[in-house]
């Protein structure tokens, strides 16, 4: 592998350094293309353009290969859980007894918001959409914390382990009460005794009279959700993340521009879109044919929710892994679902078209996800809010990947103007 590309412009020859990361992807290291050439690179949506280098996740989009710190999906999902995972992630091995216990004992104590926030929450309209809910209340708690309102590195570093558990622990707490007032229902506050998933659960469904039934197929299925999305390298949300982060913004800060990057149907929101695509099509008794048909029509404005990637180009390691547990969990409780019939007619018809085939469209995390969320009673709505508590992980360690680099500065991308040219003011009476 050659340590250096040559460019040639303009008669004169330029050489690019190739960088090669532990994986073998490679890159040409632009960054001093302007000073010695006076051109930047074009690379509208970044298809083609690696905003940093990391180690916290890696990913291979031919082979369908995702890996936290090195460690195969396959194995976390089947051998691990969501907190276990989400110390991986951010501090990059996996705990030992004492760490994880240390971990766990920090969000049982920042699990309560300051309780003035319950007005925050009085001032939503029912209709809000949880994930606005979640962007404004993840700040709206920063701003009962003066350390977080006076946020500045080298002194935040030796604070980042309180919150980054904070964020981890009160997002949850948020998202739960948010469900709750939308429904009107009274603020349901965690216990001491509940681990992570199973709090979360409570607040959500239990009552004033009686506690939520735990069961450990419902709590493990959700754990599994948010395991699986606990990272996936520089995707829209986590880059939006890393960008506030390089202005050294603060870590409550970025993570609720992450969940605003993260609500869009092309993305996070995708979830909610595919049951809405489902339940469209069970509702006109299609069983998959018409719709894919229409998703094929560019015309048409539909998209096949839950498929394709801009990463993978083979199958979504993550779908295989829900698709699997969606089977395992709704028959444990007794559940059928014929969003999932549908859900599996589509798979097999596209798969078996040459328009997906071509384009190389596979099921994605947002395709199997949403009918495991709605066997365990999760409201439609709340599926992005699911996915943004489970990738909250991620965010918090590409924050931190950007805030121990000694070398980080702020991100500021260039552009190619195309507006117009030179003109003046024209005074108003002057203009036809
Ligand atoms: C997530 O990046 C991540 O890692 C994200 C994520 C994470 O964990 O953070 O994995 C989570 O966001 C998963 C993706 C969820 N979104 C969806 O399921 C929405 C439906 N999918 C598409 O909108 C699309 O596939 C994207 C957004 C996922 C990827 O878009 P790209 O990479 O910009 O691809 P594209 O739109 O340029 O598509 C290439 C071609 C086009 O056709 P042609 O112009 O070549 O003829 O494929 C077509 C597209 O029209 N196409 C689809 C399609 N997805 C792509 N056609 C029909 N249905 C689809 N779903």
């Amino acid at each position: 592998m050659s340590k250096e590309a040559k460019l040639e412009l303009d008669g004169k020859a330029h050489t690019l350094p190739v960088i090669v990361g532990s994986e073998g992807e490679k890159a040409l290291d632009i960054s001093s293309l302007r000073a010695d050439t006076g051109c930047i690179t074009l690379d509208e949506s970044y298809g083609n353009t690696g905003s940093c280098t990391s180690r916290i996740t890696f990913i291979d989009g031919e082979k369908g290969i995702l890996r936290y710190r090195g460690i195969p999906i396959e194995e976390l999902a089947e051998k691990s859980t969501f907190i276990e995972a989400a110390y991986l992630i951010i501090y990059g091995d996996l705990p030992t007894r004492d760490q994880l216990r240390q971990f766990s004992e920090l969000f049982t104590e920042y699990q309560f918001l300051h309780e003035d926030m319950k007005y925050h929450f009085e001032s939503f309209p029912s209709g809000a959409h949880p994930m606005a809910i979640l962007s404004a209340m993840i700040n709206a708690a920063s701003c009962f914390d003066d350390e977080l309102m006076h946020w500045r590195w080298g002194k935040a570093n030796s604070q980042f382990n309180i919150y980054a558990a904070k964020l981890m622990s009160q997002v949850r707490t948020i998202a739960a009460y948010s469900y709750r007032k939308s429904r009107g229902l009274p603020l349901i506050y965690p216990k001491r005794a509940y681990k992570y998933t199973a709090n979360f659960l409570h607040m959500m469904f239990s009552s004033p009279y009686e506690d939520f039934e735990l069961r450990p197929e419902v709590v493990k299925a959700l754990d599994l959700i948010f395991l699986l999305h606990a990272d996936h390298e520089q995707n829209c949300s986590t880059s939006t993340v890393r960008m506030v982060a390089s202005s050294q913004a603060n870590l409550f800060a970025s993570a609720s521009a992450g969940v605003c990057a993260l609500w869009g149907p092309l993305h996070g929101g995708a979830n909610q879109a595919v049951i809405e695509m489902l339940e469209e099509i069970h509702r006109e008794g299609d069983d998959g044919s018409k719709f894919i048909t229409a998703a094929k029509d560019k015309g048409s404005g539909r998209k096949l929710m839950g498929f394709g990637h801009r990463v993978y180009k083979n199958y979504d390691p993550r779908a295989k892994i829900i698709k699997r547990a969606c089977d395992d969990v709704l028959s444990k409780l007794h559940v059928t679902d014929p969003l999932l019939d549908i859900a599996k007619h589509l798979e097999e018809a596209a798969l078996k078209d040459s328009y997906f085939v071509e384009r190389k469209l596979y099921p994605n995390v947002d395709f199997y996800s949403g009918i495991i969320m709605r066997s365990l009673g999760i409201p439609v709505e709340m599926f992005p809010v699911i996915f943004a508590i489970g990738r909250m992980p991620g965010w918090i360690a590409n924050y931190k990947e950007i805030m121990d680099d000694p070398k980080s500065r702020i991100s500021r991308p260039r552009q190619i103007y195309i507006g117009r040219a030179l003109n003046h003011y024209v005074p108003l009476e002057e203009r036809k």
